[in-house]
């Protein structure tokens, strides 16, 4: 039994945060940082709301589409790296605000790669004939934890929130085929946020050395991400008897548009094969691949019997690609 995704839905804030209204605040410019990353503007949520907000506005999305009632809904799995606090999970605050009672639901961490994970572990929850309807959901609030004074950083990260809809295939040939999904913690010092956990807790030390932000290596991080998307990409369709060209579309997680470039190359697939929204909401961390798989839905760039890999690079290390042929 697979699982298929019957609906995709996303939500951004309103407010947006320019190249130009970045220029005012640290010494980058537009040209940089659309050389550099292709993104031209980012989403920011207001200070006082937390992740949860905007997953809430993705399920309630996704339950209008489908047209079926919170209590329907079995499992909720939230992809986050940025809850709205650490006890309790983000998830249960969704699962409180949509008003149901007959779910479980928790957080997945996995950094940008947490909605791969989330998305392969509703597959299996679906083939174990248990749980007929689950949310999966990737939602960040980067700008909590981003120093406004760090151009390094900045100009990369922005808030959103994607999600799916999964339920078992009633046809044959349909739905999540197929993954490979790998971590490595010996990246854990190219990319973290260290402050605040039960090895270093907060402290008027932790937030005089900004240990709240989050911290990268880029150039590292460039590296391994290439070579984690392109090699995944190529093992999982190989795996499946598949060539790059019978893939219809591909989308991988929004870091970096010089990073989507050079994968792409590297797999073989043309540009109009390749989604990308970056220049919309920049890095968006585990947010990236629903909220372009909710666009690619909309925009009719995904039909029913398209083959489509979405590959991920992200904090842990963490890395992946999974293969999918779609049922609507
Ligand atoms: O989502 C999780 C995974 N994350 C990623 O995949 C991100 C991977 N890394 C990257 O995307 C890139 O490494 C960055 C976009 C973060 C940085 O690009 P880069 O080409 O690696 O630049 P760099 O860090 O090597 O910096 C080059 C120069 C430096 O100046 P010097 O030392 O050459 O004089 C930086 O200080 O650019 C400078 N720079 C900036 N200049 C203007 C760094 N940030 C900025 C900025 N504006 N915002």
């Amino acid at each position: 039994m697979r699982g298929i995704i019957t609906a995709t839905a996303h939500y951004v804030p309103d407010t947006k945060l320019t190249n130009k209204d970045l220029e005012k605040m640290v010494h980058t410019s537009d040209e940089w940082i659309t050389s550099r990353t292709g993104i031209k503007e980012r989403r920011i949520l207001d200070k006082d709301k937390g992740s949860s907000y905007m997953a809430t506005k993705t399920a309630e999305k996704l339950l209008e589409k489908r047209g079926i009632s919170a209590d329907e809904i079995d499992l909720i799995i939230l992809a986050t790296a940025t809850p709205d606090m650490y006890v309790p999970s983000a998830a249960a605050l969704v699962q409180k605000n949509l008003k149901t009672n007959n779910c479980w639901a928790f957080d997945v961490n996995a950094g940008c790669s947490g909605f791969i994970y989330g998305l392969v572990m509703a597959s299996k929850f679906i083939a174990a004939k248990k749980e007929k309807k689950i949310i999966v959901i990737g939602v960040e609030k980067l700008s909590a934890y981003v120093d406004y004074e760090d151009r390094n950083l900045c100009v990369l990260f922005g808030d959103g929130a994607g999600g799916v809809l999964l339920e078992p295939s009633q046809e044959d040939g349909y739905g999540i085929f197929d993954y490979i999904l790998r971590t490595d913690g010996e990246g854990a010092k190219y990319l973290n946020l260290r402050g605040g956990g039960s090895a270093m807790p907060a402290s008027v030390e932790t937030l005089s050395n900004k240990l709240h932000y989050l911290y990268q290596d880029g150039k590292t991080v460039f590296k391994f991400a290439v070579k984690g998307m392109s090699d995944t990409f190529l093992r999982l369709i190989k795996q499946n008897g598949l060539k790059a060209e019978d893939i219809d579309l591909f989308i991988p997680h929004q870091a970096n548009n010089r990073i989507i470039s050079v994968v792409g190359e590297k797999i073989g697939l043309p540009p109009e094969k390749v989604f990308v929204n970056i220049q919309k909401y920049g890095n968006t961390s585990a947010a990236t691949i629903p909220i372009a798989m909710s666009e690619a839905y909309d925009a009719k760039r995904i039909k029913k019997g398209d083959k489509v890999v979405l590959s991920a690079f992200g904090a842990g290390f963490t890395w992946g690609s999974v293969l999918f042929r779609s049922g609507h």
